[in-house]
């Protein structure tokens, strides 16, 4: 992003503030993260991998989706093994859908022509990555883009890898008892925050709903718009599941009171900073998931919950050693074979990996409630010996 971009998203920004004498700071999220000229996701830019801002699972290895696309396969068979739509949203560069679309095709072809992939993507620069990405299996006809409401009546998964923790957030804190919002003002000087009443009812309301009441003193985040997405899925589903993977807690934890500054995280260069009026623009802002908030709004709406765990749990439940193992014994080199290993331990692990802070949701719509693969323990996964 050029100092021009920037400046220019600083101007807009300031222009709004002043006219409105100051803004929530979701708006001022929505607009560094979206703006349609200058937005960290609209320019153009590479966010995602080593040459980007922060890693994914998909960008780790094609093993994430290839997982993924075991769990799709008993999905497609709980439902009668016929037309299915896989709808994925937020799909980054489409490593996601490219890893799933690849290993369908040779491993399940009957279930791959019977499948339509439709992608949801905000980000203009993002579609152009995804278009050349999955070209072959957009010249297969596998693959749409398309808008959500496009999608109501639709049968199948809706899928979606670190998408909420993107949604634009409001920032509230709890001061003598009450709490109040930050809204984001000038000081003559830049970007600076200012604490006042809500600036809607919808956020008394959500922290009724959780029966949680943030310590005093503590902010916290508050994403209104994975309560409107969840319901809007809903609505659109007619009979299967929502898979949501994303780092987040069940409300209690993210709310608890040790967590005094919130979950709000700012990515560039895979360093980490808590500065949003930093590189306005240029970097990502990101917090973590209130996983109960989903699940309710989604019971209300109609989606029974199936499945909640960590990613690890899940991954190992869909065969992660066993395809370890496999991937292992295959490399002659051990030197690429410890790089595949030590690679594919951040999919899993607690501590510097992705494996315990990320979550794995599973709801379902008209479908009961199925013993999924992603289900089985890792106590019952048996294992060649000597395997380790
Ligand atoms: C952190 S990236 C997700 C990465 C990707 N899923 C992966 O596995 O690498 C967030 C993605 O969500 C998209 N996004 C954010 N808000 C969106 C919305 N309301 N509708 C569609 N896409 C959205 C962004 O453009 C981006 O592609």
């Amino acid at each position: 992003m050029t100092e021009k971009q920037i400046s220019g998203l600083v101007t807009s920004l300031q222009q709004q503030i002043a006219s409105a004498s100051g803004i929530p700071f979701s708006n001022f999220m929505e607009q560094a993260l979206y703006h349609s000229e200058f937005g960290y996701y609209n320019t153009v830019r590479t966010r995602i991998g080593k040459k980007g801002d922060f890693f994914t699972s998909s960008s780790v290895h094609s093993c994430f989706g290839r997982l993924i696309a075991r769990q799709l396969v008993q999905m497609w068979e709980l439902l009668g093994g016929k037309c299915f739509t896989i709808a994925e949203q937020g799909a980054g560069e489409g490593h996601l859908c490219l890893d799933i679309l690849d290993t369908l095709e040779t491993e399940h072809p009957e279930f791959y022509r019977q499948l339509e992939y439709r992608l949801i993507e905000i980000s203009p620069d993002n579609r152009h990555r995804q278009e050349e990405v999955l070209q072959h299996h957009c010249l297969a006809g596998r693959v749409v883009w398309c808008d959500l409401s496009d999608l109501k009546g639709m049968e199948g998964c809706f899928l979606s890898n670190e998408l909420l923790d993107a949604f634009p957030v409001h920032l509230v804190e709890k001061r003598a008892g009450h709490l109040q919002e930050v809204y984001v003002i000038n000081d003559g000087e830049g970007f600076c925050e200012e604490l006042r009443p809500l600036s809607c009812h919808a956020i008394t309301d959500y922290f009724q709903r959780i029966g949680v009441d943030p310590a005093e003193g503590n902010r916290c985040e508050v994403n209104l718009a994975a309560c409107d997405w969840i319901e809007g899925v809903a609505s659109i589903l007619e009979r299967g599941f929502v898979l949501t993977v994303d780092y987040g807690y069940l409300a209690e934890e993210l709310y608890a009171p040790y967590r005094h500054g919130g979950t709000l995280l700012c990515y560039h260069q895979h360093q980490t900073n808590d500065d949003p009026y930093q590189r306005v623009g240029a970097q990502d802002i990101t917090s973590h998931i209130d996983f109960s908030t989903l699940q309710d709004v989604g019971c209300r709406n109609g989606l029974d919950v199936i499945y909640f765990g960590h990613q690890y749990q899940f991954l190992m439940g869909l065969g992660f050693l066993e395809m370890l193992i496999n991937m292992e014994n295959q490399e002659t080199d051990p030197q690429k074979a410890q790089a595949l290993r030590m690679n594919l331990k951040t999919l899993i692990l607690p501590e510097g990996g992705m494996g315990e802070s990320f979550k794995v949701l599973i709801q379902g719509k008209n479908v009961g409630i199925p013993q999924l693969l992603c289900q089985k323990r890792i106590r019952d996964i048996g294992l060649p010996p000597g395997a380790f």
